[in-house]
C-alpha cells in the first residue's frame, strides 16, 4: 500500500519536472544498494548461469594445465584438460569456457612462510583465497609457494598447518573443490625447500611435481645441461614414493620450455662450458617452446639427441659470435617420461604452462602443437 503511494508520489513528481534529477541519482544507486554484500554471491559472468556452479566430478586422470594468461586458452587441447590453474590475471571468459568443458579452474595461492607461523594471519589469509574463490566462482586454489624452509624450523609446520587448513577451508566452502600444492622434482630439500612432503601430501588434493629446473641448482657443474633429464626426473618420483606417499597422489610436470645457455666454450663433442662461479647464476634464460621450434629451423646444428639424458638440445651462433646450446622438451623426450605416469600409476600430468605453444595456426606450428598435446595422453 505504501509503496504504491511512493510510485504514484515519485510518477506524478516526475511528471512535473522537479525531482527528475533525484530520482536519476536513485536509479544509478540501486544496483549498488541490491548489489551482494562482498564475498557473496556475486553477478554470474556467464551467459549460461549453469556454468558459474562448481565443478564436482572427480576424474580418473589429471591433466593439471597452467595458464598466464596469454588469451590462447581456446586453442587448448580441452579433450584432455581438467584443471586449469590461473597465473595470469582474473579471465572469467576462460572460466566460464573451463567450466563448459566440465574443467576446474583453479586460483593462484601464494603466501610468505614467515607469515603464516602467524595463526590468525594464515586464518585471514585462507579466508581472503575462499572469498575470492566464491566471487570468481573459481574451484580450488594451486598453492605455489616455492620458498626455502629449514627442516623442523616453524616454518616447516606452519606450512603443514597452512596445507590442511586450506584444504580443510575450501572443502567444507566449495563443493568439490580442489587443493594442490607444487613441489620440486624431488623431496630432499631441493633448493632449500625441505618440506614435510608426506604430510602435506596427506593434507591436499594432490601434489604437482615440477620436473624441471633440475639444473640450475647450486650443485650442478658448469654444463649446460637438460631442463628435465630422463633418469633423474623419474628417480624424483620414485623417492616421492618411497617416502611414502601413494603415486594417486602425485602429477607429472613437465616443462614446455627450455633452457638457452650462453657458453663459454662449446667442444667439439658438444659440451658447452658456462660461465663459473657459481653455476646457478651462468647465462641462461628460459625460452618457450614455440621460439624454440623457430629457431630450431635456422639453427646450424639441427636437432640432436643426448642419450644419457634423453633430451634433444641445439646449438647456435648469435650475432655477437657468441655460441648457444639450448636444451629442451619435445614430444619424444616427454613421451619417454609419461610412461612412468602409466607404469607407476600416478594420478596424471601436467605443464607449465600451456601458453609456450604456437597457436597461430600456421600449418607446421599447427603440428607441432597437437604433437605436443598429444605427448600427454596415456599410451594404451
Ligand atoms: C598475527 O596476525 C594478525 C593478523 O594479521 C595480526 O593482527 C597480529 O598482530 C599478528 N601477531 C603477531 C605476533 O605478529
Ligand atoms: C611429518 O608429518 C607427519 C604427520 O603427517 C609426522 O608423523 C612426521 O613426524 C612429520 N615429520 C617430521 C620430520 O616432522
Ligand atoms: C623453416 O625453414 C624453412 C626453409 O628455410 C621454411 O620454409 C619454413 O617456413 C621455416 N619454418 C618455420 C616454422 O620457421
Amino acid at each position: 500500500m505504501a509503496r504504491t503511494k511512493l510510485r504514484q508520489h515519485l510518477l506524478v513528481s516526475s511528471a512535473l519536472g522537479a525531482p527528475t534529477l533525484a530520482r536519476l541519482v536513485l536509479l544509478l544507486l540501486l544496483p549498488l544498494l541490491q548489489a551482494p554484500p562482498l564475498g557473496a554471491e556475486a553477478h554470474c559472468p556467464c551467459h549460461n548461469p549453469a556454468l558459474c556452479r562448481p565443478i564436482t566430478h572427480k576424474p580418473d586422470f589429471e591433466v593439471f594445465v597452467f595458464d598466464v594468461g596469454h588469451k590462447t586458452w581456446k586453442y587448448y587441447d580441452w579433450s584432455q584438460i581438467t584443471t586449469v590453474a590461473f597465473f595470469g590475471n582474473y579471465d572469467s571468459e576462460l572460466l566460464c569456457y573451463a567450466h563448459s568443458k566440465g574443467a576446474r579452474a583453479v586460483l593462484k595461492g601464494d603466501v610468505s612462510v614467515k607469515d603464516i607461523v602467524n595463526a590468525t594471519f594464515r586464518a585471514s589469509w585462507i579466508a581472503q583465497q575462499i572469498k575470492q574463490a566464491k566471487t570468481q566462482y573459481m574451484d580450488g586454489i594451486n598453492l605455489d609457494i616455492e620458498q626455502d624452509v629449514a627442516l623442523s624450523s616453524p616454518e616447516y609446520y606452519a606450512l603443514t598447518a597452512l596445507v590442511k587448513e586450506t584444504t580443510d577451508a575450501f572443502h567444507r566452502e566449495i563443493k568439490g573443490s580442489q587443493v594442490t600444492f607444487d613441489v620440486s622434482w624431488s623431496p630432499h630439500c631441493i633448493a632449500q625447500r625441505c618440506y614435510n612432503y608426506t604430510a602435506i601430501a596427506d593434507a591436499c588434493d594432490f601434489l604437482f611435481v615440477m620436473s624441471y629446473d633440475e639444473r640450475s641448482l647450486p650443485w650442478s657443474k658448469c654444463i649446460a645441461g637438460a631442463n628435465s633429464p630422463y633418469t633423474q626426473t623419474l628417480t624424483g618420483y620414485d623417492q616421492y614414493i618411497n617416502i611414502g606417499i601413494n603415486p594417486k597422489k602425485l602429477v607429472m610436470g613437465i616443462p614446455w620450455y627450455g633452457y638457452d645457455y650462453t657458453c663459454k666454450t662449446l667442444s667439439e663433442h658438444h659440451v658447452c662450458t658456462t660461465a663459473k662461479l657459481p653455476c646457478k647464476d651462468a647465462v641462461h634464460r628460459q625460452v618457450p617452446y614455440q621460439i624454440i621450434m623457430k629457431q630450431l629451423n635456422n639453427s646450424y646444428s639441427g636437432s640432436l639427441w643426448d642419450e644419457n639424458q634423453k633430451s634433444p638440445y641445439y646449438h647456435y651462433q648469435d650475432q655477437a659470435g657468441n655460441f648457444h646450446q639450448v636444451w629442451y622438451d619435445n614430444p619424444r623426450s616427454i613421451s619417454l617420461k609419461a610412461a612412468y605416469v602409466q607404469s607407476h600409476g600416478l594420478l596424471g600430468i601436467g605443464m607449465w604452462h600451456a601458453s609456450c605453444l604456437d597457436y597461430s595456426g600456421n600449418a607446421l606450428a599447427k603440428q607441432q602443437t597437437e604433437e605436443m598435446w598429444k605427448a600427454l595422453k596415456p599410451k594404451l
